[in-house]
Order: C-alpha cells, then sequence, then structure tokens
C-alpha cells in the first residue's frame, strides 16, 4: 500500500502564524530557516555569464565544476585528494536527502537510520520507499539488517555536532553492517562555540578510506543561494557513480547557469566569513534575550539555530512567542524527543532580530 504522506509540518503553523502576525508591530518569523540576506554578486555575475545554455547540462557538472567540487571538500573539509570520481552536484540538498534512499535501490524491508532528533525529510525519503525507520543516534543499536543510515551534523534542528570519536564509531559501525553511513553536513561553515565542525569524511575519521561513505553540503546558507538550490556531494566514487547513473537516467541535473554559479562561489572564502559573521551577530543579539526570557538553550553549538526549552510543551512555548508575535518553530516537527523545545532561526534581517530580542526579554 502506498505511504500516505504526512501534512508538510509547517503547513500546520498557519493560525500560530495569524496569532503572531496580528501582534501590533508585525510578525517576525523564526520559524523557517529560509536566508534574507543578499546572495553574493560573485554568484549573481558568473550565473548570468553562463545565461546562455542551449544544450542540456552535465549530470556529472561541467569539469569546473568537479573540479572546484573536489578542490572545496580538500580544502574545507580536510578530506585528503579527491578526484572528479569522488564528488557531483545536486539540486540543492534537500532532493538528495529525500532520494536517497531511492537511488540506492533500497526497498520495502530495508532499513534507514535516522537521528533521533531530525530534519523531517530522512524519514520521508526513506518512508517512500517503504524502508523501515529506525531512530536512533547510538551505533550499538543499530539494527544488523540497516542498509543506510544518516547523520547530521551539525544538526538540525538542535546545533549538536558530532565529534571525530563519534564519527569513527559510526563509521566502524556502519561498516560491520555493510551499510551506507551518509552525513548531512549543510551547516558545516556555521560553527560557533567550536574551533571546527569535522567532516565524515575528514581524514582523521576515514583514514583517507571512504569505502560506503556520502557526505552532503549545500551553499544555500552559506552563500544566501537557497534560490539558486545549488548543492554537492562528496565520497566513495562506486557510490557516487551509481548515483551518477540513476540521476543520468531521471534528469536530476543541475541547470548549468546554476553549475557555474555554485563553481564561483565554491572558490571563494571571503563571502562565506562576511556571511558567518552576520549570522554570529544576530546569535550574539538573540541568545541573551532568549535566556532572558526563561528558556534554557542546549547544543547550538553551530548551525542557524536556538534550541530552546522552557520545561513547558513546546506548544505551549511556540504561543508564547507567538503571543509576542514571534513564530517559532515546535521541536516535535523533529520527532518525539524534541517535545519540550522550540527551534528559533537566526535567519531574520538584522531588524527582525533586534526586535525579536526586545520581545523575548520585554
Ligand atoms: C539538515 C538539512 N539538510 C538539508 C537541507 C536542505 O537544504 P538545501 O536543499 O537548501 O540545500 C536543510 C535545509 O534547511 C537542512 O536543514
Amino acid at each position: 500500500m502506498a505511504f500516505s504522506l504526512p501534512d508538510f509540518p509547517w503547513d500546520s503553523l498557519e493560525p500560530l502564524k495569524k496569532q503572531a502576525a496580528g501582534h501590533q508591530e508585525g510578525l517576525i518569523d523564526l520559524s523557517v530557516g529560509s536566508p534574507v540576506d543578499d546572495t553574493p554578486v560573485i554568484a549573481q555575475e558568473a550565473l548570468s555569464r553562463a545565461g546562455n545554455a542551449p544544450s542540456y547540462p552535465l549530470t556529472a557538472g561541467t569539469p569546473e565544476l568537479r573540479a572546484a567540487i573536489a578542490t572545496w571538500w580538500e580544502r574545507r573539509r580536510n578530506t585528503g585528494p579527491l578526484e572528479s570520481a569522488h564528488v557531483i552536484p545536486t539540486i540543492g540538498s534537500k532532493e538528495m536527502v529525500g532520494l536517497l534512499p531511492t537511488i540506492l535501490g533500497l526497498r520495502s524491508g530495508d532499513v534507514v537510520v535516522i537521528p533521533e532528533i531530525a530534519y523531517p525529510t530522512y524519514a520521508i525519503g526513506a518512508h517512500l520507499i517503504g524502508a523501515t525507520v529506525v531512530a536512533s543516534d547510538n551505533p550499538e543499536d543499530w539494527p544488523t539488517n540497516t542498509s543506510l543510515i544518516w547523520m547530521n551534523s551539525p544538526s538540525n534542528p538542535t546545533g549538536s555536532v558530532a565529534s571525530i570519536a563519534t564519527l569513527r564509531s559510526a563509521v566502524a559501525r556502519a561498516r560491520e553492517l555493510s551499510a551506507v553511513l551518509a552525513s548531512d553536513e549543510c551547516y558545516a561553515e556555521l560553527s560557533w562555540t567550536l574551533d571546527a565542525v569535522p567532516s565524515l569524511l575528514d581524514r582523521e575519521v576515514t583514514g583517507g578510506d571512504l569505502t560506503g561513505l556520502v557526505a552532503l553540503y549545500s551553499t544555500s546558507k552559506q552563500s544566501n543561494l537557497a534560490g539558486y538550490r545549488a548543492g554537492i556531494m562528496a565520497g566513495d566514487p562506486e557510490l557516487i557513480d551509481r548515483i551518477l547513473q540513476v540521476r543520468k537516467h531521471l534528469g536530476l541535473i543541475p541547470p548549468a547557469p546554476i553549475q557555474a554559479s555554485l563553481a564561483a562561489v565554491l572558490g571563494d572564502d571571503e563571502h562565506v566569513a562576511r556571511q558567518k559573521e552576520r549570522y554570529r551577530a544576530r546569535r550574539d543579539v538573540l541568545l541573551p534575550a532568549v535566556l532572558a526570557a526563561g528558556f534554557r538553550v542546549d547544543h547550538s553549538e553551530a548551525g542557524l539555530y536556538l534550541w530552546a526549552t522552557r520545561g513547558e510543551s513546546a506548544l505551549e512555548s511556540v504561543e508564547w512567542c507567538a503571543s509576542r508575535g514571534i513564530l517559532v518553530t515546535p521541536g516535535y516537527f523533529y520527532g518525539e524527543a524534541g517535545a519540550g523545545h522550540v527551534r528559533i532561526a537566526l535567519t531574520a534581517t538584522d531588524g527582525h532580530i533586534a526586535q525579536a530580542a526586545t520581545r523575548f526579554s520585554g
């Protein structure tokens, strides 16, 4: 029987959004992590230079793009040397998160492991092909018939970061199970309290052996490129080739001008550092105000969210925020373990963040 899709979680927030919009100074929406700052000029210029695109683009990406992706992983994620065969561009990372179980040929009866508190798309992608979803952060508990394991570091929504040791034990267990281990790292450049956010593909984790491992990254957040849909993936060349072949059959190809733009932003670290400082400043304004409102903020070492609780139900906290004209996301969108938390996004303008801080602490 076909899996019946749950309602899209954010649609259920409409009544609370309406309530918050009734605030005399208007709605401040901190519920969705959608970037609000300008797309960097370097991306826009590369896009328009590549605007004449009569031919079908390469599913594998242009040679320039593949080189830029490989170099980015080496430079920013300490993978050691990568070749074109280790990388592929994606249409943003969400489609790859949703489609990976399908692309890998998983079926009903296969087990897909996801984090205990997780971005909803990992489970949706597994349910769509009838796989069994197990939510567990403990490798010891991953079932013997597991085919695919998702990790997400830095986590959306909690902002927790997996250490090298945690990643190593995940790799060891995945190999024991002959399962594919996929790490979604789309917030990797936004770390606040740690020196670095290790990648699953970090040499310190893999010792240079990428067998069974893939990692995803996105330029949506680091480069305000969410509207372009520009993601990247790297890992085991055998898996990347399987992914490439399926994507060729399905026509899952980032458009040529987007490929050009993606190559340009991957080669420029400066705009990423600037954007990070914008978010750091917003975090510095919002975090003390959220604490002053009686919330405790857990994890949130990296990424674009504060994972906050006041020891009440998530809905009570969402309603309290809505009464101040602020929309936040209830933690139960991310699983039962989030039932007492809300996720507060840093993706709003400086003006809105300042106003939100006043409303939280007032
Ligand atoms: C954990 C996680 N993975 C993937 C995505 C998808 O990002 P995009 O499709 O813009 O690359 C998001 C977006 O918020 C996310 O939070």
